[in-house]
């Protein structure tokens, strides 16, 4: 048998093989999300949600009513929602802070933004201003409803700047991906699907997941995989990588999640047929892809230049929120909120972070590691 359990014999020579009905177990990605064709199947959207999944080329926004009542957005309330994404919390925003308020929203990946901000231009009826790299926006009188800006996050105070306010009402992040990126093969975030080793978040990065395992050096890769990602392999997977590279660069999702499987002593059929097996299992590649991918895009240097700057970008009685997902981030932003509230920039600070309820959890599984956070400032006078 061929080394890949699943593939399948090549047609006879001479033989044009007709293109095959993808069953009920398809492997195609485009075949697999028929929900990305709602002309052809209209109701596959609420066939999907029904079952607790998420539509592919769509996104739940997790803890959004604790998000709401953390950050109460009020009618004329100016939000800065710094990772767009779907725009399924900006459209929460919107909806309480009009009339008279105003989304400011922004994104790395420039592709979603724009489909986004069609999004919610259709939901609400509101024109949406698109902001790209290297545009200034127009002060047009009175400003837009809804100004998107294909900007990272640390540039929030360059923002604060451009829109010519003295502060924000609100600041909210929802860090790392969306699920359309998650579920997109061609971006290289998932070893769910093959797809080539991208990972970057913002396609303007100089490189990609692939450059860097072709690289770095044993110890850098196994100290990010440590890390990043708490991977106990670190080692292993460092050493297979830099080995496995001599021969043949590492380009591919699956090639990289077979070496991690072959770094850690498994197969792929007894990870599938594991005894102990409970929903919620971390893949034995999870940790591999989120160090790479934190990597990739610097997240956490990003992350640094955002917390230092929202409480100067605050108005008076300002809310400032976080959303994480793993403890490298939490605990930036934990140390973050505290140091600014002895600092006095901050009046308060949640006193335990929120995390979802099973309800949640079970509706969204993509949840389950979410972390929220707040702080507001005090009335300045
Ligand atoms: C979890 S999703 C946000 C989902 C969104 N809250 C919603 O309800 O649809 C995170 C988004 O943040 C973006 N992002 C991540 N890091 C960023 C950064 N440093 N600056 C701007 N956007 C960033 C990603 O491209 C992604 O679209």
């Amino acid at each position: 048998m061929s080394p890949d359990e699943h593939s399948e014999p090549g047609p006879s020579p001479g033989r044009r093989r007709r293109p095959r009905y993808p069953g009920t177990h398809p492997k195609r990605f485009e075949h697999r999300y028929k929900e990305l064709e709602p002309d052809k199947h209209p109701d596959m959207h609420d066939h999907i949600r029904a079952q607790g999944r998420t539509p592919a080329g769509t996104h739940v926004p997790v803890l959004l009513d604790e998000v709401m009542t953390a950050l109460a957005p009020q009618p004329g309330d100016v939000v800065v929602d710094c990772t767009v994404g779907y725009g399924g919390h900006a459209e929460a925003f919107l909806r309480r802070i009009t009339p008279g308020g105003r989304l400011i929203g922004l994104d790395l990946d420039g592709e979603q933004l724009a489909r986004t901000g069609q999004r919610l231009a259709d939901s609400l009826g509101e024109p949406v201003a698109l902001v790209l790299p290297g545009d200034v926006p127009s002060r047009g009188q009175p400003p837009p409803t809804i100004r998107l800006y294909h900007r990272h996050f640390g540039s929030i105070g360059r923002v604060l700047g451009e829109e010519g306010i003295s502060g924000f009402d609100v600041v909210f992040a929802d860090l790392g991906l969306s699920s359309m990126q998650i579920d997109d093969p061609a971006r290289g975030f998932s070893f769910k699907h093959d797809g080539p080793l991208d990972m970057r978040m913002d396609v303007r990065r100089p490189h990609t997941a692939a450059d860097l395992l072709a690289s770095l050096d044993v110890q850098t890769l196994a100290a990010a995989l440590r890390t990043l990602a708490d991977e106990p392999a670190a080692d292993a997977i460092a050493r297979l990588i830099v080995n496995r590279r001599g021969r043949q660069p590492i380009t591919r999702t699956r090639e990289l999640m077979r070496l991690v499987f072959e770094a850690k002593g498994i197969s792929m059929r007894q990870w599938r047929e594991r005894p102990e097996r409970r929903p919620g299992d971390l893949h034995p590649a999870a940790r591999t892809f989120q160090a790479l991918r934190i990597l990739v895009n610097d997240e956490l240097s990003g992350l640094e230049q955002l917390l230092r700057q929202v409480p100067y970008c605050l108005r008076s009685g300002g809310r400032f929120g976080v959303i994480s997902f793993h403890s490298g981030e939490d605990d930036r932003v934990a140390a973050a909120l505290e140091s600014g509230r002895q600092a006095g920039l901050y009046e308060s600070v949640c006193e335990h972070s929120i995390t979802p309820g099973p309800t949640e959890v079970t509706s969204n599984p993509r949840s389950r590691s979410a972390c929220l956070r707040w702080a507001a400032v005090g009335c300045r006078l």
